[in-house]
């Protein structure tokens, strides 16, 4: 059987063998996550012996875990063996802009992994793995545990980031009217298009665990937003002249979309604009970094990654019309459609 240490024995590893060691990495990123290291290291490096009595840890441990993520870039070592940050490691900060320790933690977390481990009988059945293994659907599971829910909610924060802002200025919001964002989680893509648009209004909508923890209390955009929770399977606040649906359906089957299509499309009146932000996978079969986030749909909910004429077909089958699909400086796009 192979071993890590064969990595080292040829010129680089192949792509099957950087494949199949992928979830070490992911495990020793956790490590160092979990317990901070990078804090640690923030001011100036240190040895592991250093760190692990500062951070309590088991320094032989601690030294293997850092030598490995030292081979892919996120520490530097020298010959006395003292580990510093590289530039990609200072992100596994927590005190840094652009933090992506929260993120780090939610990816690797036990959900994941566990979801992770029922591919092969998806594979078989088609089955969702986080269901069989947690019985209940990843949303609700959720929301029956503040922990986990805070691990997505933060998780989601980390991975919208300076994105919300980017992929707000690529589109020509309105000068005023009102928008509502549709699942809009926290808020910091409303919080980015109000930023832009000083005579905009905006609605948060999301469950209500979620809303309640909202980043709406800025000053650019006081007094111009409010935030509503429940349900959008069953109704979404009326008076919205675009709505917004931010990675929120690649979170669902066609049928769960239609669902939420549907609630929009009982309010929005026809002219009104939908404005979905998702990835638009390529349907030639070129390489697009959809294609990942499309696996974790596929262990985690009842989700997909979708082409262009799939949403033209969702959008079609719910009352609206795709009008236009404009690229963002993300690996997201803007699917521009109208009530009809
Ligand atoms: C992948 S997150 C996207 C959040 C946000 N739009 C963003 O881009 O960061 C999906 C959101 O849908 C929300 N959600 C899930 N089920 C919901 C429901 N039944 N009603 C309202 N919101 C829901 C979740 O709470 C979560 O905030």
């Amino acid at each position: 059987m192979a071993t890590s240490s064969d990595h080292q024995s040829g010129p680089s590893p192949s792509p099957l063998n950087q494949l199949l060691f992928s979830h070490v990495y992911s495990a020793a990123v956790r490590a160092v996550a979990v317990h901070r290291i990078a804090d640690h290291l923030a001011e100036t490096p240190r040895t592991a012996d250093d760190l692990a009595e500062r951070a309590g840890l088991h320094a032989d441990s601690l030294r293997r875990v850092l030598r490995l993520l030292a081979m892919h870039g996120l520490f530097t070592q020298d010959e006395k063996g003292t580990f510093g940050l590289t530039e990609a490691g200072q992100a596994l900060r927590t005190d840094v802009p652009g933090s992506q320790h929260a993120l780090a933690l939610l990816i690797t977390d036990e959900m994941f992994r566990r979801a992770a481990d029922g591919l092969p009988d998806t594979v078989r059945t088609g089955t969702t793995p986080f269901e069989a293994a947690y019985k209940v659907p990843f949303f609700t599971h959720l929301a029956g545990s503040p922990a986990a829910q805070q691990l997505f909610d933060t998780g989601m924060n980390v991975m919208s980031g300076r994105g919300d802002e980017l992929i707000a200025g690529s589109y020509p919001f309105p000068g005023s009217g009102t928008v509502v964002d549709v699942g809009g989680g926290r808020g910091g893509f409303l919080r980015a298009v109000l930023s832009g648009e000083p005579g905009l209004t905006g609605v948060l909508f999301d469950q209500p665990d979620t809303v309640a923890d909202h980043v709406l209390d800025t000053e650019e955009v006081r007094g111009r937003w409010s935030v509503a929770g429940g349900d959008f399977f069953s109704e979404v606040p009326a008076g919205g002249d675009v709505y917004l649906l931010k990675r929120v359906l690649h979170d669902w089957s066609d049928e769960d979309c239609l669902r939420i299509l549907g609630s929009i499309r009982r309010v929005a009146a026809p002219g009104k604009r939908l404005l979905v932000v998702d990835t638009v996978l390529p349907d030639n079969g070129d390489p697009h970094p959809g294609v990942e986030v499309d696996i974790v749909m596929l262990m985690l909910v009842s989700g997909r990654e979708r082409t262009a004429k799939e949403f033209e077909g969702l959008f079609s089958r719910a009352g609206f019309k795709l009008n236009r699909i404009l690229p963002t400086p993300s690996p997201a796009s803007l699917i521009e459609a109208e009530a009809v």
